[in-house]
């Protein structure tokens, strides 16, 4: 059940916005900026702890007291939990938009020892999200002007020894929203689908990270970029934009040059 109330009527008429993985640092300053856009929008925040969910909404409802803000905590790893935390939050309608955020990074080296943990961020960072987005998009595609978005990463552009394991789950993810995107398009249904690849951003995920300044993105910067490029309903959205040439050049590099970079 959802922790919150609003009346019916009000519902209908307010933007019904839907954040899985809702504590993530980014998730949260997108919810900000969405309710600076739109302060009584109607926000159903999803994730696994309900303390930081609830620590989340608390934040975000002194923000903006006339929006309606709930939580929904769930297990992310049961199929039939996510099907129903997507159909709850399709009544009484369908989402105008829904970013999908969670995932998790580990230390590459300990995910190539222990299986336990390389399943676990296969599962993380590609199998849900893409449970989610299944469960989402077959309420949402005849919704006109929706969006659904997945966080997936520059890791997935290219294999590379420094976290692959990680990287092929983002990977996944790009095969299967270029899939979506294309079924919808030949549906021609409304709703488009956005990928955010952003580059290292400085969030709770990378404080172990080493780096110089500037190495990391700030997120407040990173949350603009996948708001905008959710509004705009781009296919593919690299944040902060540099990283679509990075990337590029990454991708393009001989197997001979890039087994001699340690990157
Ligand atoms: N930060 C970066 O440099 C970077 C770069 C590229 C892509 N990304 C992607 O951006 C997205 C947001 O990450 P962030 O940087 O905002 O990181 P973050 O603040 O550390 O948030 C991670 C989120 O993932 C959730 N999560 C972690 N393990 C989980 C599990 N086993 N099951 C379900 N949820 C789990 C966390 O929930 P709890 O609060 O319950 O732990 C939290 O909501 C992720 O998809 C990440 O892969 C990040």
């Amino acid at each position: 059940m959802l922790t919150d109330s609003m009346g019916t009527t009000e519902a209908a008429s307010r933007r019904r916005i839907v954040i899985v993985g809702a504590s993530s640092a980014m998730a949260e300053r997108c919810a900000r900026l969405w309710l600076l856009q739109s302060p009584d929008c109607e926000l159903i925040l999803l994730g696994r702890h309900a303390e930081r969910l609830q620590r989340v909404a608390g934040d975000l409802r002194v923000r903006a007291p006339q929006a309606s803000i709930s939580c929904r905590v769930l297990d992310f790893s049961d199929p039939e939990a996510i099907a129903s935390a997507a159909a709850d939050c399709s009544q009484p309608r369908a989402p105008d938009l829904v970013l999908i955020a969670h995932g998790l990074l580990p230390d590459q080296a300990q995910a190539q020892d222990d299986l336990a943990l390389a399943r676990l961020t296969l599962y993380v960072n590609g199998i849900s999200p893409v449970l989610f987005a299944e469960a989402f998009v077959a309420r949402m595609q005849a919704v006109e002007g929706a969006r659904l978005a997945i966080i997936g990463s520059v890791a997935g552009d290219r294999g590379r020894q420094s976290n692959y394991v990680y990287g092929a789950a983002k990977g996944l993810l790009e095969r299967y929203a270029e899939g979506l995107q294309h079924r919808l398009a030949l549906q021609g249904r409304p709703l488009r689908v956005v990928l955010i690849k952003p580059g290292p951003t400085a969030t709770p995920m990378t404080a172990g990270l080493q780096g110089g300044p500037g190495a990391l993105a700030p997120v407040e910067t990173v949350a603009e970029g996948i708001v905008k490029g959710m509004a705009q309903g781009r296919p593919v959205v690299y944040v902060p934009g540099k990283w679509r040439l990075i990337m590029a050049i990454i991708r393009c590099l001989p197997r001979a040059v890039m087994h001699r970079l340690k990157i």
